[in-house]
């Protein structure tokens, strides 16, 4: 029989051109190849493949339940998630391949999320790049290094929008903006999948988490959602429609409930929106345990049901709890969910099994010399240090306290994260080895091996008491210049960890000032997987660099940004709170009906912070300096179908070579709704060399202009429009334009 299904999946059939048939031919081709395989599959066997389960770890190395291995036996499993590695993924795949009724090869799913052995910065720190084409190519080596240890399929990018950096999931997507957000979805999405995914070197993407789960309430963890349908259309849907647009063939559901109805179970998400308005394709798998959890949801009062609402309301395939196992045969003769409706999801899955050839052969990815050269090969370990030092954000440098010179001569590197390295590849490190990341101070030292470089930690990353401050000041006190590296711990950021006081953990802050107090010229690094609280450490260190966590090369690349081989052009994707009684705060926010008036208490402000945050959206410094000069639009007004051209001089002033991340703002002055007062709408990053100015452009159209109106159409108004260029979103030029007709 397996060898009947193998000749049906690769005969070439014959084609019957069909004028009102959108496809094209190779499409038309694929879906027969499905097809042929749905037409011999039992109701069992289909409900199968709607299953993923993970495979374990141990001691000993990666293992697989034994009724997991019953189930794959029995054609009860589609895909398995946490197995990798050709010779393990080989085993597996035999099994589904000889050893069931018709050898339909298993789908191999894993969370690489930024980078798979050789680990590049976590996602929210690539995000500080600004670099497009950087990002792309991180997912590129992640996707080659795992599709040579077996792997199909990444769960990855999260683009969930995020501004509540106490979620600690912020760590793993792009930040607090839908336009960067959505720029840096398409990236990765195009640089996992390439244009071809039966390419040994691409994978299969599931954007995630859809939707809303970065809007968990009070940063809580899994925590509720409660939004307007316009800001769900204008703030977190967009960077999941540029993935699926980019080519995304997978999409994940969240957790969390939106309005009161689970993700995992929304008609209105899934069906109404993925499929019906986007058109989407591919098949959505759900979130560990999703389906089981609708019972606590309170919206399913057993599996069987908990099942029935989430296939009906869109879901193609169950991760973990195996619900669709245990109770889709009965639904179907009890008539409760549809053979047809289960038809269609394994079809999704199987045209992805096709695309990636495993039909063709099963174990092409299972390769043990491809895995030999692939895995860690020092192209990777350049790239991810490319990628690394590129993620670097200056917050702060007065006096240019940095770069520091190679020939200082003596330098303490003080603080918890001096040495940590388990910290380095961050919460979501995967299949990467901690072991082999670069610390801190081995980065320094190698860079500066005349040096004498010493060390103290002061205290462990949790800081409970101070009896390592004393040794701490004594190594500042004989130093020339001091690097002290401060942050959280990697298991205070990601999943489930979400914090309600986002400073520095512990006594880090007297171990800071005890440091700054000894007068030596303190260059901070910090170290952490969101924003931070910490305007009284910007108040006393001269000089802050926000490493985030970058990865296997983490110290070579900040010893990079020390020493000045490379300068710093990272820019916050994220706005940086004073306290936490700010947040929400991110910098496409409304105006208010009592803007901020410093002499009116009866205007939008507290009693005890100021508005404005501690470093605005965008924020980055350079070891250079860049002036933008003459902004100018190529006309004061536009028609619908017209566009207008932005231009603006930027200038290094300084005296060395830097990079430049150009923003652009758009206002909608007067609406029929309040808009933004500062939306990010263009970005460039461009190089300059010492003296060089150089003209940037940007083409705004009315797409550029619209939104979603109160009766949710989208378009733009015609009206007064403001635009602002800038090296962050506060520090900008002003244009201003018109658009003229009659509102669409
Ligand atoms: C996370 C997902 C992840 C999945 C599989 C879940 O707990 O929310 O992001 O892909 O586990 O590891």
């Amino acid at each position: 029989m397996k060898r009947i299904l193998f000749l049906i999946g690769i005969l070439p059939f014959a084609l019957i051109q069909c004028e009102s048939d959108p496809r094209s031919a190779a499409e038309r081709r694929l879906d027969e190849r499905v097809d042929s395989v749905l037409a011999l599959m039992t109701l069992e066997e289909k409900i199968g493949q709607m299953t993923l389960f993970t495979s374990d770890m141990d001691q000993t190395g990666a293992f697989l339940r034994p009724e997991y291995i019953d189930d794959i036996r029995a054609g009860k499993v589609g895909a398995i998630f946490n197995a990798y590695g050709a010779a393990y993924t080989r085993r597996l795949q035999e099994m589904a391949v000889t050893e069931t009724r018709l050898g339909i090869p298993l789908l191999f799913g894993y969370d690489v999320i930024h980078g798979h052995r050789t680990i590049f910065p976590m996602p929210l720190a690539e995000a500080s790049s600004w670099d497009m084409g950087w990002i792309r190519k991180a997912a590129q080596v992640a996707a080659a290094e795992a599709t040579a240890e077996g792997l199909h399929w990444t769960f990855a990018p999260m683009v969930d929008v995020a501004r509540d950096p106490r979620w600690g999931r912020i760590i793993e997507g792009s930040g607090e903006d839908p336009f960067l957000g959505s720029r840096i979805a398409a990236e990765r999405v195009i640089g996992f999948q390439g244009d071809d995914l039966a390419a040994l070197n691409t994978m299969a993407a599931t954007v995630k988490h859809f939707v809303a789960y970065g809007a968990a309430q009070a940063g809580r963890d899994y925590h509720s959602v409660d939004m307007s349908e316009r800001r769900l259309r204008e703030t977190y849907l967009p960077p999941f429609k540029a993935a699926i647009d980019a080519g995304a063939v997978s999409i994940m559901t969240a957790f969390n409930d939106y309005n009161g109805v689970p993700a995992s179970a929304s008609r209105f998400l899934m069906t109404d929106i993925l499929r019906e308005e986007w058109g989407f394709t591919g098949f959505i798998v759900t979130d560990y345990t999703a389906i089981m959890e609708l019972q606590p949801h309170g919206v399913a009062s057993d599996p069987a049901h908990a099942s029935e609402l989430a296939l009906n309301a869109g879901v193609d395939m169950s991760m973990q709890d195996g619900y669709f196992n245990l109770t889709l045969a009965d639904l179907v003769k009890q008539g409760r969910v549809t053979e047809q409706d289960i038809d269609t999801a394994v079809r999704r899955i199987l045209r992805v099994k096709f695309q990636l050839g495993l039909f063709d052969d099963p174990y092409r990815y299972s390769d043990e010399e491809r895995e030999k050269a692939e895995v860690m090969k020092p192209e990777n370990i350049q790239a991810a240090r490319e990628m690394a030092r590129r993620s670097i954000v200056l917050l702060k440098n007065e006096n240019q306290s940095l770069p520091l010179s190679d020939q200082t001569r003596r330098i303490a590197v003080i603080g918890p994260l001096s040495e940590g390295r388990r910290e380095l590849i961050g919460s979501w490190s995967a299949a990467g080895d901690w072991t082999k990341s670069v610390t801190l101070l081995e980065g320094i030292r190698n860079r500066v091996p005349n040096a004498v470089v010493t060390h103290a930690d002061g205290c462990d990353i949790v800081c409970g008491d101070d009896a390592g401050f004393a040794e701490a000041v004594r190594t500042a006190r004989l130093a020339d210049v001091v690097v002290l590296a401060l942050g959280e711990a990697y298991w205070m950021s990601g999943e489930a960890a979400s914090r309600s006081d986002i400073g520095l953990p512990g006594r880090q802050r007297e171990l800071a000032e005890a440091v700054l107090k000894t007068g030596k010229p303190v260059v901070v690094v910090l170290m952490n997987g969101r924003p931070l609280t910490i305007d009284w450490l910007d108040a006393a260190a001269p000089a802050i660099l926000e490493t985030w966590f970058l990865g296997t090369t983490t110290g070579d690349a900040i010893a990079d940004v020390l020493f000045g081989d490379y300068n710093p052009s990272g820019k916050l994707p994220v706005t940086f709170p004073r306290n936490v009684g700010q947040i929400p705060i991110y910098h496409s926010a409304l105006p208010t009906g009592r803007p901020f008036k410093a002499e009116d208490k009866y205007t939008s402000k507290y009693l005890d912070v100021p508005n404005e945050p501690l470093y605005v959206f965008g924020h980055g410094l350079s070891y250079t300096t860049f002036v933008y000069s003459d902004l100018t639009l190529s006309a004061p007004s536009m028609t619908p179908d017209g566009r207008i051209e932005v231009t603006v001089t930027v200038t290094n002033t300084g005296s060395r070579a830097g990079e430049e991340v150009v923003q652009l703002y758009l206002r909608d002055r007067i609406g029929s709704l309040s808009r933004p007062l500062r939306e990010l709408k263009g970005f460039e990053k461009i190089s300059l060399e010492p003296g060089e100015s150089r003209q940037v452009t940007f083409t705004i159209t009315t797409g550029d202009l619209s939104f979603f109106k109160e009766d949710l159409s989208f378009g733009w108004e015609p009206g007064e429009f403001e635009v602002h260029v800038g090296g962050n979103s506060r520090d900008t030029l002003m244009g201003l334009f018109e658009v003229v007709g009659s509102r669409q």
